[in-house]
């Protein structure tokens, strides 16, 4: 239950699925959270569900280096330090052969994806000090790919090298930095996602991706956010520069 206690974080895409998933953890562990999103009305719910006391929100685009600046810094003055990052926020793009790939909808996933996590990790890891952990959002396609997916998985392979350079570079300084790479997860995200692969019902074409996994069947948006909740923990304090697949054995 307290894992987490006197930390405060930042979750970027924290209205969304895994984020809030992640947000409500990291207050069940004792921490304080700073949650980044695009909708103010869904964020103000969840900071109402979290408890005020310990929950904070800034509507930010992750692609604005000074919205990603400012709420670092809101969550450094509201909760007195800034001790777990987590670069969340993220976007699918479109199923297309790279042959046919809207190049401005290429141009929107890399900004998403990879400036907003750059941008995270540029901004929050000014502040963390010993004891920090930064933790980036990846995939499983971060590791490996698939026909039509080229956007997404092009920004979640580009993640990894964040995540070593950042690693490498705040390792002196006792801050850690990991990538997650969850598989397929029961969300709206998700079911969008394989409804336009396959083109059947959300059930008929999540029964198609759950052939591809080896536990045959969904994360859960809880079970991703248990492993960033190990990262975040001191639990995990010898661990930086790793991938941490949370995929169902899809890559093994
Ligand atoms: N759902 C899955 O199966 C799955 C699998 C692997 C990785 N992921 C990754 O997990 C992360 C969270 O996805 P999710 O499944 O919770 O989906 P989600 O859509 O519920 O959450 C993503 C959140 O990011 C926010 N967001 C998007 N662009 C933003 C921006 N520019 N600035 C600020 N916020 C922005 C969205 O508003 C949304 O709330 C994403 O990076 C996604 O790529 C998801």
């Amino acid at each position: 239950m307290n894992r987490l206690a006197g930390k405060s974080a930042l979750i970027t895409g924290g209205g969304g699925s895994i984020g809030l998933a992640t947000a409500r953890a990291f207050v069940d562990e004792g921490a304080c959270v700073f949650l980044v999103d695009l909708d103010g009305a869904v964020l103000a719910r969840a900071v109402d569900e979290l408890g005020s006391e310990r929950a904070g929100y800034a509507v930010a685009d992750t692609t604005d280096s000074d919205a990603v600046a400012a709420a670092v810094a809101a969550t450094v003055d509201r909760f007195g330090s800034l001790d777990v990052a987590f670069a969340n926020a993220g976007i699918f793009g479109t199923i297309a052969p790279l042959t046919e790939y809207p190049a401005a909808v290429f141009e929107q996933v890399l900004r998403v994806n990879v400036l907003g996590s750059f941008l995270v990790a540029k901004h929050a890891l000014r502040v963390m000090g010993s004891g920090g952990s930064l933790i980036i959002n990846s995939s499983v396609v971060g590791l490996t790919s698939d026909a039509r997916i080229g956007a997404y998985a092009t920004s979640k392979h580009a993640l990894v090298g964040l995540m070593r350079t950042a690693a490498k570079e705040m390792a002196p300084a006792g801050v850690r930095v990991n990538t997650i790479h969850p598989g397929p997860t029961d969300n709206a995200f998700q079911s969008a996602i394989e409804v336009e692969a396959v083109g059947a019902s959300p059930q008929e074409s999540a029964a198609v991706f759950e052939q591809m996994i080896p536990l045959a069947r969904h994360a859960t948006p809880e079970e991703i956010a248990n492993v960033v909740v190990f990262l975040a923990s001191d639990e995990s304090s010898f661990i930086t520069g790793q991938l941490f697949h949370c995929d169902g054995g899809m890559i093994m």
